[in-house]
């Protein structure tokens, strides 16, 4: 008799092989402490040479694929017309069945765009929960931006899936209201966690709207990740492909609004896709203004290629299945060294909960980003604090985000964040709270200057 031998486990496998590299940096302890007090302990203002793993943003950070170079070498860059745009558009409609493709520079073009053609003074706009410049070019309307999250996004330690849907009994209620001629939905929902909206819950969406007259336009910046989450999560959806889910969801529609800078793959690029020819002729007058001909809407005919092979390429199930692999792996690591993660793991970054985890420091001295501040020092890992610091008094929750740039980093990589996560967590009783010494008016913690606080 043989006895059962123990196999390792099937490691998470990169569905690519790399071709092109670009050197990392090593830098000292030493020298990360000192560049972070010239920077004022602010990580914005990090040179990204200095920084080993960068996981500020999965936004533009991503690496292009063979076909989307060999694509790019076949730009048209004809002003008007170009062949670059007819095969970008055929690709928008193929993935969104929407036959009116506006190109636009990057998502919050498009959100300006949409916003100032169909939004009112005194209106309000509905949504699951609206990203931070959705929200600024609402308000930047005159209008107001509501959030209506789902009432499970409450409990950041459940493993509910689809917590991106929306509060249906809430918005039913704020339509009733009137003056409400918008709601965007955004998937997955990136402020909040990353999770995914169920096609279901945008079903009674679609009804709602229709019922009450209003618009619906989804913010499909992460659309391919919430379709993976969909089929890995529903059983309802699990024999259909994602680009079947998406198709589902975007069909629900009147339009969509799309910062490239995820799931389309790219470096820059963004659009508006929508069904009305009238809403569509409307855009595009503004959009002459602020993007360019209606044919590259604020882009080349290079980045129109990239992503429509990018909009393709993302669909694709081996590396769907790669990147929420990697996203769990990193959130179940994270967790085994003793920081508590936001649940359950979304499509594209790992939220710590630092209000959790660093107890002793007052959400006033912003605790995400004191923890952000020792994941730099300790190993050169950027990160993101979403809370207090970004927020002011509004944030509901104080967390660090590690965002994951897609195509770029090896499991390598994420052992390695894992492994200096575990050294700050050794000495996290001793972090110290931050105070803001200098700050803009607006969107402070792009550029505030911070210092610690002096225990
Ligand atoms: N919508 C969502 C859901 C986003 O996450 C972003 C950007 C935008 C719109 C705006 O798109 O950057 O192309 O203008 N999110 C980035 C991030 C910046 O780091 O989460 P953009």
């Amino acid at each position: 008799m043989t006895l059962p031998r123990s196999l390792p486990p099937i490691p998470i496998i990169e569905p690519f092989r790399i071709r092109t590299v670009e050197p990392l940096t090593m830098t000292t302890r030493e020298e990360r402490s000192m560049l972070l007090i010239e920077a004022h302990w602010n990580l914005f203002g990090i040179h990204a040479s200095r920084v080993l793993v960068d996981l500020l943003t999965d936004s533009g950070t991503g690496a292009m694929s063979t076909e989307q170079w060999a694509a790019i070498m076949r730009a048209d860059e004809s002003y008007a017309g170009g062949e670059s745009f007819y095969r970008f558009e055929r690709a928008v409609q193929d993935v969104t069945g929407m036959p009116e493709v506006i190109p636009t520079h990057q998502g919050r073009a498009a959100e300006s765009i949409l916003c100032r053609v169909l939004v009112k003074p005194g209106e309000r706009v509905l949504g699951n929960t609206h990203f931070d410049t959705t929200r600024a070019h609402i308000e930047a309307a005159g209008a107001e931006a509501v959030d209506l999250p789902d009432p499970a996004t409450e409990d950041t330690r459940t493993e509910t899936p689809f917590k991106g849907n929306i509060d249906l009994v809430a918005l039913e209620r704020e339509l009733k209201k009137g003056n409400a001629p918008l709601v965007i939905m955004t998937a997955t929902n990136n402020a909040l966690g990353g999770h995914a909206v169920a096609p279901e819950n945008l079903q009674v969406v679609r009804e709602l709207t229709t019922k009450y007259g209003a618009l619906l336009f989804l913010d499909a910046a992460r659309f391919a990740e919430n379709a993976a989450l969909v089929r890995r999560d529903s059983p309802r959806w699990g024999d259909k492909t994602p680009a079947e889910i998406a198709r589902f969801m975007f069909d629900l529609c009147d339009g969509c609004l799309m910062s490239g800078k995820k799931d389309a793959l790219v470096n820059m690029g963004g659009f508006l896709a929508l069904r009305e020819p009238e809403l569509a002729r409307q855009l595009r007058e503004l959009g002459v203004l602020q993007e360019g001909f209606p044919t590259y809407g604020g882009l080349s005919g290079r980045d129109l290629e990239a992503m429509a092979q990018g909009l393709r390429e993302v669909l694709q199930q081996d590396y769907l299945d790669y990147r929420l692999a990697t996203v769990r792996y990193l959130a179940d690591g994270l967790e085994s060294v003793g920081f508590p993660v936001v649940r359950p793991a979304g499509g594209h970054a790992v939220f710590i909960d630092a209000r959790a985890s660093l107890p002793h420091i007052p959400p006033s001295q912003f605790p995400a980003h004191a923890l952000a501040c020792a994941l730099y020092v300790e190993g050169g890992i950027r990160t993101v604090e979403i809370g207090t610091l970004m927020f002011g008094e509004a944030a509901h929750a104080d967390l660090v985000r590690l965002a994951l740039p897609r195509r770029v980093y090896t499991q390598s990589h994420i052992d390695y964040v894992i492994a200096i996560a575990a050294r700050v967590a050794e000495r996290k009783d001793r972090l110290r709270g931050l105070k803001i010494v200098q700050e803009p008016e607006r969107l402070r913690h792009f550029s505030a200057r911070l210092a610690p606080i002096d225990s």
